[in-house]
């Protein structure tokens, strides 16, 4: 009975540091469509289900879970095994996407396209992309309002430089990024709204980004995107 209570509080502690590195409460949640990219064992969906949260959390990972198991049924009937690069979510599904630590910047198209006008995602970059994440934050204030064919040649010009740089970043890496920043072209309604630097910056040094789509008015994803960098 302790040891199930022991667990139990372990879920919801490592929930809330989740939460809390992607700037968010319980309560940001209420009443909210979530989908929880990359989830991991569902942890979020898990301790929002046994705090009685009135949140539907789906979780999306590629990989089974051992801890999916045990998982309690409304928790279960909401989780997808599956590459969150190609999510079975129709457009406009979710009113929050999240990856916490998951796929970096492999998530933003296709969080863009389930988000609702005006949702929000949240990206907690850790490990692996790190470093594409950098690559990312350093080339946006460049493509900042420009549409998709300038991005492109924008990128062609940095791929030379990083190349003239002997090829120090991965090539792989050259292929997130450039998926990346095309996504967030002005072409697309993806913006930067907020930057949550404390936190991310106490650990890597480095900013987090917070995405929203903006014009409530007008349909994506192939209408004029704004976004903005907000440091
Ligand atoms: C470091 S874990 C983070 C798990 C969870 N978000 C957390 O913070 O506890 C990274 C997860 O990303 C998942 N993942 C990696 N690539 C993925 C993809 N293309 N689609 C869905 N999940 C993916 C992995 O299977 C792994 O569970």
């Amino acid at each position: 009975m302790e040891d199930n209570v022991e667990q139990d509080l372990s879920v919801i502690s490592r929930a809330e540091t989740i939460l809390s590195n992607l700037g968010l409460t319980w309560d940001d949640l209420k009443n909210k469509n979530v989908l929880d990219m990359a989830s991991g064992s569902s942890t979020l969906a898990h301790a929002a289900s046994m705090l009685g949260m009135d949140t539907k959390i789906f979780s999306v990972d590629i990989d089974r879970q051992k801890e999916w198991v045990g998982l309690p049924k409304d928790v279960k009937s909401k989780i997808v095994q599956g590459d969150a690069e190609k999510l079975p979510f129709a457009d406009e599904s979710f009113d929050i996407v999240l990856d916490h630590g998951g796929m970096g910047i492999l998530g933003f198209n296709e969080a863009a396209r389930t988000l609702r006008l005006g949702g929000q995602f949240r990206m907690f970059p850790i490990g692996g992309q790190i470093l594409e994440y950098w690559n990312i934050s350093f080339f946006l204030t460049e493509i900042e309002g420009k549409e998709s064919a300038v991005v492109q040649q924008l990128i062609q010009k940095f791929d030379q430089q990083i190349s003239d740089a002997n090829g120090w970043i991965p090539s792989e890496y050259i292929t997130l990024r450039e998926k990346a920043l095309t996504a967030l072209s002005s072409d697309q309604k993806i913006e930067v709204i907020e930057m949550l630097i404390d936190r991310y910056a106490q650990m890597t040094e480095m900013p987090l980004f917070l995405y929203e789509l903006k014009d409530p008015m007008a349909r994506e994803p192939n209408g004029v995107m704004i976004y903005k960098k907000s440091y």
